[in-house]
């Protein structure tokens, strides 16, 4: 009998195991078949109590939802601090045609046996009198493919990159979605740091990360809250606030935004909920994990996204592939930890592998938050036309074109900072 039951066990595994695969190639991107779904209350706390002032919010409901999201979506970031000390690279006054002053600044993380480096990249405006305010957000391919400028070193962690030396890493290759003059013109300094230098984005480059260097580091831990991939890069930008405060005289210390797109969309929104020293929070295109709610299904889903990336979330989500009917929480609830600092949610027309309208809908769900704050969310369950952005205390717009950051996206970004950063 028990011979019986072994065999019937291991005749069900393979079922298992193709199911939660095929969740994730079972992509929905027909409106019609986004299944019902009900959204959890963000107001309702744990024990069935429904918050109505800001302290409950602030000493009950935020507490819980900050626990929901480390034990099930992100991992819990370690409270142990980092050794870290600074080396400024280099400093030019006359940048951008005398338009700027260009750092930068060697961060080494180490916990005495072992560093990992790390350099940020920064422009600050030289006409601005007083303080100027900031926007930190992480780049994909290096700090040299930002600009064109030649004195701009490569980061350090590329030599891990296969192909690295390929066109696409080439020096300025993503100065589109970086307008760094246009951000300079506007009064803004602008910081960016190459992800793949706090943690390399590859599932075997767990070693070279920033989490290996913390002290009950287990690199094949799975572990169900064990931070990965996104709590290290929302860790990493907390640490370039860190570094801007106390260093960076000629910036604003409270008026700093937090940029991010696609993954760095999801990690910009997951380290704007834990620390509020970001005034504002921009997710570009963050999708599923980011901004888009998990229950629609709609273009990337858990299974998938579990799958692609392994080493992104902690081992928890995993429960969730195919299975986003049963989730206690969706991503509404991380943009509500948000409030009552700024959020703006951008999409793109054809980028309907981030699902455009659950993007929408998460910032529209926060508005109960912002609402116990006197803020503004969104008005409407409806999003807006097309390139018609909606900039109250919660912003969002879905412009044309592809998945990416551009020039629109940024002149947005840049009036809303100007609203409610000034
Ligand atoms: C993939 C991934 C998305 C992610 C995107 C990006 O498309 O599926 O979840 O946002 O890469 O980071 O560019």
């Amino acid at each position: 009998m028990k011979k019986l039951n072994l065999i019937l066990l291991l005749m069900c595994l393979p079922i298992v195991f193709t199911s939660a695969q095929e969740f994730g190639n079972r992509i929905n991107e027909d409106e019609s078949k986004v299944p019902q779904y009900t959204l959890p209350d963000v107001l309702m706390c744990n024990n069935g109590m429904k918050v109505k002032t800001v302290k409950e919010w602030e000493s009950i409901r935020r507490l819980e939802l900050l626990e929901i999201f480390s034990s099930q979506e992100y991992g819990r970031t370690p409270t142990e601090k980092m050794n870290v000390s600074y080396d400024v690279l280099s400093e030019d006054t006359n940048a951008l045609n005398g338009k700027a002053t260009r750092k930068q600044i060697l961060f080494t993380f180490t916990n005495g046996k072992k560093n990992i480096e790390a350099i940020l990249l920064l422009y600050m405006p030289n006409n601005v009198k007083g303080k100027a305010p900031v926007f930190i957000g992480y780049n994909f391919l290096g700090n040299q493919s930002v600009t064109e400028e030649k004195a701009v070193f490569a980061s350090p962690s590329l030599h891990l990159v296969e192909g690295a030396n390929s066109n696409v890493w080439t020096r300025g290759s993503q100065k589109n979605r970086w307008p760094i003059e246009m951000i300079i013109d506007r009064g803004y300094a602008v910081a960016t740091m190459y992800y793949g230098d706090i943690y390399p984005d590859d599932k075997e480059l767990r070693d070279h990360s920033i989490v290996s260097l913390f002290s009950d580091y287990d690199k094949y831990s799975i572990h169900h809250d064990e931070w990965n991939a996104i709590g290290a890069w929302a860790w990493g930008s907390s640490r370039v606030a860190d570094y801007i405060i106390n260093n960076e005289s000629k910036i604003d210390s409270n008026r700093i935004a937090l940029i991010g797109h696609s993954r760095q969309g999801k990690a910009a929104l997951w380290a704007g909920a834990q620390d509020t020293r970001f005034k504002v929070v921009i997710s570009n295109c963050s999708g599923c994990g980011g901004a888009a709610l998990s229950k629609r299904v709609f273009g990337e889903n858990i299974a998938r996204i579990t799958s692609s990336f392994p080493h992104w979330f902690c081992p928890a989500f995993n429960r969730y592939a195919g299975n986003e009917s049963n989730m206690p929480f969706d991503q509404h609830e991380l943009l509500a930890l948000i409030a009552p600092r700024h959020l703006y949610v951008a999409s793109a027309e054809e980028d309907i592998w981030a699902d455009q309208k659950g993007e929408y809908l998460a910032a529209y769900y926060t508005k109960d938050v912002y609402k116990l704050y006197g803020m503004e969310g969104l008005d409407s369950p409806i999003p807006p036309a097309i390139n018609q952005p909606i900039q109250n205390d919660v912003a969002y717009h879905i412009r044309t074109g592809i998945h990416d950051v551009t020039d629109f996206d940024w002149t947005q970004y840049l009036n809303y900072c100007d609203k409610y950063m000034r």
